[in-house]
């Protein structure tokens, strides 16, 4: 396997660490989806977003694969990505059901049409050829796991369900920005060339969270009935912080 020659060494160093990080990353989203898609079937979700969780579980396992190898090839030592365990986040004091789709709402329509905008620009600016391969496989897969979020979204809604997910948005999306942007490169990430191998300078990331829940989160609530101003208020607060 040849490793770009681009980079100098602590570029490349840098790129095996964001590759290896996603990777954990993606390890954690197999073990939430595998443990959502049994909870979904507990719960009498409908049976295609049982059926997308469950598919979803193998995506991300596929995923790990993709970003593990990627971060060899720059040089990361690791061997295999060790499974983890991942507690449940919905708010405590509310019924399972409610619970469940908080998660769902966090993890798929929030966090995964994230992930889709954040590898649609990746894909944008990556240069090498390993990396546009697997931007594009990880992208295509993210954008179906966010239309799992609001297929189930839409199902709980019809059955009067979702009443608590306004409020409970700021804390959501402060749980989102943690993940999605304090990445291991953070204040590192200044060299131009490294977009090129998958990794966005921290500036552009704000940008794409910033205007992916204002041009899609937040409209898909209020298509689904669910008070997005919480959200909103939240992120007038939050995006001063950020930039
Ligand atoms: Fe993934
Ligand atoms: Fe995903």
């Amino acid at each position: 396997m040849s490793i770009p020659r681009e980079l100098d060494e602590r570029g490349r160093a840098l790129v095996a660490g964001v590759w290896a990080f996603r990777a954990r990353s993606e390890r954690e989203a197999a073990a939430r989806f595998g443990r959502l898609g049994r909870q979904l079937e507990a719960e009498d979700a409908a049976a295609v977003v049982v059926a997308m969780a469950q598919r979803a579980a193998d995506d991300e396992r596929r995923h790990v694969e993709i970003c593990a190898e990627l971060a060899a090839r720059y040089g990361h030592p690791g061997g295999a990505v060790e499974e983890v365990a991942v507690g449940e986040i919905g708010p405590r004091g509310v019924g399972a059901r409610e619970r469940l789709l908080y998660e769902v709402v966090a993890f798929c329509a929030v966090t995964e049409s994230i992930n889709a905008a954040l590898m649609t620009v990746s894909l944008v600016q990556a240069t090498e050829p390993a990396v546009r391969a697997a931007v594009r496989e990880i992208l295509r897969d993210e954008v179906t796991h966010a239309r799992l979020g609001w297929a189930h979204l839409s199902a709980e809604r019809a059955r009067g369900g979702g009443a608590g997910l306004a409020e409970g948005l700021p804390a959501m999306l402060a749980g989102t920005v943690r993940e999605e942007l304090f990445a291991p490169t953070d204040g590192e990430a200044v060299d131009p060339r490294l977009a090129g191998h998958g990794e966005l300078p921290r500036a552009l990331r704000v940008e794409v969270f910033v205007q992916t829940l204002e041009a899609v989160v937040f409209p898909g609530l209020e298509a689904h009935g669910v008070d997005a101003s919480p959200g909103r208020a939240w992120l007038a607060r939050a995006s001063t912080a950020l930039h």
